[in-house]
């Protein structure tokens, strides 16, 4: 069997909702402001003892149960974060008791908001290098944790959230390709203001915790122009033409991006996934998020090619073309 294929999503929200109009009442911004500048609503919030591992963990279960898979089959686990429960042992570790997994590998892939893209890169290629027969690939944060609420820059922005599937090898694609890249010169633009092994020293605002530090406006040129890029090479290297794809399912960092990108793919926007209203940006939980709400919505249907996309920082940037 040379390729995997997707045989189950699930996904997990926290149930706590804030809309633009609570944010109104903390900082100086408006719904319209938001609205028009993001095309965001509201966002979901994780509350005390909602964790990345919780949201994650409901998440993968419900991607096992959709594919019928027994967690004792999983030969691999990987988990696209920026926001670990701890810095050791990784979250995919800590779940792999709580899922009842084997004992796999299990390792969680730092590439920000396309940690989930960089995940199911690696799951694929151990599938078809035939080392794994069924994978679970989960995306999973809760950047509420490292955005600092008094900024309006960011705290519009960000939700938490977790989204999985699972792949099975399988004789016909399946995953046709994916695509990860990076380019850590652009870490000014977007990153966070302190970590593990730099330390906490320099940060003198948000209570002393770390937050994200963005200029948006330039990460938003270079995220439309490498996004473009990447669709591309995505599509070249499988020698289909735009026309081909079915659905585009893109990190959910802006409605403007995401127009843009369908406007490159001369897609209509009723065949582009979009959950950045109610979601927000959950990072490396956005395309699986919005994934699965597709195929359990019915939109999404069995033989439809999809195309995934991401974009964070570092810069990173994932593809995947997928024959559903
Ligand atoms: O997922 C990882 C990748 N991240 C992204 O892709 C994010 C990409 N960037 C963006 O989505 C957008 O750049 C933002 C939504 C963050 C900002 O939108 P923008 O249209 O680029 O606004 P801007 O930063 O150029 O700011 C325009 C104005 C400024 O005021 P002045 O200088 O024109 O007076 C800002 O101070 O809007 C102001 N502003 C706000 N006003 C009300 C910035 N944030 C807000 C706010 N509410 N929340």
């Amino acid at each position: 069997m040379k390729y995997s294929r997707i045989a189950g999503t699930g996904s997990q929200l926290p149930d706590k909702v804030v809309t633009n109009h609570d944010l109104e009442k903390t900082i100086e911004t408006s719904d319209q402001w938001i609205r028009e500048r993001t095309g965001i609503r509201e966002r979901r919030v994780a509350v005390d003892g909602e964790t990345t591992g919780t949201l994650a963990r409901e998440a993968c279960r419900k991607a096992l149960e959709a594919a019928d898979v027994d967690p004792a089959e999983i030969d691999l686990f990987v988990m696209g974060t920026t926001t670990p429960d701890l810095v050791f042992p990784s979250t995919a570790c800590l779940l792999q008791k709580q899922l009842g997994l084997p004992d796999c590998g299990a390792m969680d892939v730092n590439a920000a908001c396309s940690g989930f893209m960089y995940a199911l890169s690696v799951a694929d290629k151990y599938v078809r290098c035939g080392d794994a027969k069924k994978v679970l690939v989960c995306g999973a944060e809760t950047l509420s944790r490292i955005v600092n609420w008094n900024k309006r820059e960011t705290a519009i922005l960000f939700g938490d959230g977790a989204g999985a599937v699972v792949l099975e090898a399988c004789d016909d694609p399946g995953i046709l390709s994916t695509h990860i890249h990076a380019n850590g010169n652009y870490v000014d633009l977007l990153t966070t203001n302190a970590g593990i092994s730099v330390g906490w020293d320099a940060v003198e605002e948000n209570d002393g915790k770390p937050e994200i530090i963005m200029r948006g406006n330039e990460v938003f040129k270079v995220a439309v122009r490498t996004l473009g890029r990447i669709v591309e090479e995505t599509l070249s290297a499988n020698q289909l033409e735009k026309s081909d794809l079915t659905w585009l399912i893109p990190h959910q960092a802006n409605l403007r991006i995401i127009s843009a990108m369908a406007k490159m793919l001369d897609m209509n926007m009723d065949h582009v996934v979009v959950t950045v209203d109610r979601h927000g940006n959950t990072s490396a939980a956005s395309v699986p998020l919005a994934l699965d709400e597709a195929i359990r919505d019915g939109r999404i249907q069995r033989g439809d090619l999809l195309l995934l996309e991401a974009f964070g920082g570092g810069f990173t940037w994932g593809s995947a073309l997928i024959r559903y």
